[in-house]
């Protein structure tokens, strides 16, 4: 089955074409980075905008890459939810019609299961079941997973989730938005132990996270320490340490968790996902952690950790073929918990 997979959940335009019998053959991204700089974050009508302009030229690219033609697809997977509302309607809407020509199936993809099923695009791919920590900008997320769509949700973050504590915190730190990126680039410059930051809920039982807190430290820590400096470099160099304190503390508490997470369940095989799974000292320190526990840790190719249009393709290809069908009409869902999705018998896939 070839399957053209489209994501347009937030500030990237992806598509993809993914074949069952022979893997992704193309994928293609745009970032919308340079729309959404100069305001500081993501503006929703500038985005789905956007999303409008690049959808199709996208697709005719993906298709021209894999050297296929519209009538070789045979199914189209688009990002149903969650995400903006506008963003997701515009990928609904191109997938729904395109779908309705071409007399093929459509169907809504969980944005998070994409994210979750993204390491299955690498070799190894993880073998059920395991232990999946979903970190993004929207989400922060323990999950135990048996099986495609059978998921147990273990903990998940009360407020912020950690890809937006990284993002406020970077913007408290003066750096331009995306912000995640910029202060992971920032505390490479830090001095490690300078500022010591809290690890929020790691001294009482339970897997949920909390990260407010965090930026909150962070905002009291530049004020106090860093905003009456007037030498240039010296400040800049407590930046950094308030940038390396804060990847340190939102690091060793994932460590933490997913600790504990694994000794309740059982679990070997470990698998994080999402935007912040791109975040070197994270995946050096859950490498570790699961070495340790002589068991294994799963990422995705830094590439595939943020918003792609791959893992729409892949996990909408794993549902179709185990005859998932929806009907022509079709909504979006803003918010979607991923503990509503169905559990399918997936057939074993490139
Ligand atoms: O998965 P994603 O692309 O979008 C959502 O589904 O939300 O995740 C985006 C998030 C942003 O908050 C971004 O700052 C964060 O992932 N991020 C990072 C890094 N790369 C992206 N955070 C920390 N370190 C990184 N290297
Ligand atoms: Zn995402």
């Amino acid at each position: 089955m070839i399957v053209l997979g489209l994501e347009t959940s937030c500030d990237e335009t992806g598509a993809a074409i993914y074949d069952s019998e022979r893997g992704l053959l193309s994928h293609a991204l745009h970032s919308q980075i340079d729309i959404h700089a100069e305001f500081g974050g993501v503006v929703p009508e500038l985005a789905s905008r956007d999303h409008i302009r690049k959808c199709i030229p996208m697709i005719e690219s993906v298709l021209q890459q894999a050297k296929l033609t519209k009538r070789n697809i045979d199914a189209i997977a688009y990002t149903g939810g969650p995400g903006l509302q506008g963003a997701l309607l515009v990928g609904a809407a191109v997938a729904r019609s395109l779908a309705f020509g071409l007399n093929i199936p459509a169907l809504a993809v969980h944005h998070m299961e994409g994210h979750l099923l993204a390491p299955m695009l690498e070799e190894p791919a993880p073998e059920f079941p395991f232990l999946a920590l979903l970190v993004s900008g929207g989400h922060t997320q323990l999950v135990q997973v048996e099986s495609v769509g059978h998921y147990n949700l273990l903990g998940e973050s009360l407020d912020d989730a950690v890809g937006e504590a990284f993002d406020k915190t970077a913007k408290l730190l003066d750096l331009p938005y995306p912000g995640g990126p910029e202060l992971a680039r920032l505390a490479e410059q830090g001095q490690v132990g300078r500022f010591k930051f809290p690890r929020p809920m790691t001294d009482r039982p339970g897997l949920d996270f909390s990260f407010s807190g965090l930026k909150t430290f962070a905002m009291n820590t530049i004020s106090k320490e860093c905003q009456a400096i007037t030498d240039n470099q010296q400040k800049q160099q407590c930046r950094a340490d308030i940038a390396r304190a804060f990847e340190e503390a939102v690091v060793a508490t994932m460590v933490i968790k997913c600790r504990r997470a694994l000794e309740q369940t059982n679990l070997q095989r470990l698998v994080v996902a999402g935007g912040v799974s791109a975040n070197q000292r994270l995946r050096q320190h859950l490498t570790e952690l699961m070495l340790s526990r002589s068991g294994t840790a799963y990422y995705p190719r830094p590439l595939f950790c943020t918003d792609n249009g791959a893992m729409i393709a892949y996990a909408g290809c794993l549902r179709l073929m185990a005859g998932e069908q929806q009907d022509l009409g079709f909504s979006t869902r803003a918010r979607w918990p991923m503990t509503e999705l169905t559990s399918i018998n997936a057939v074993e896939l490139k």
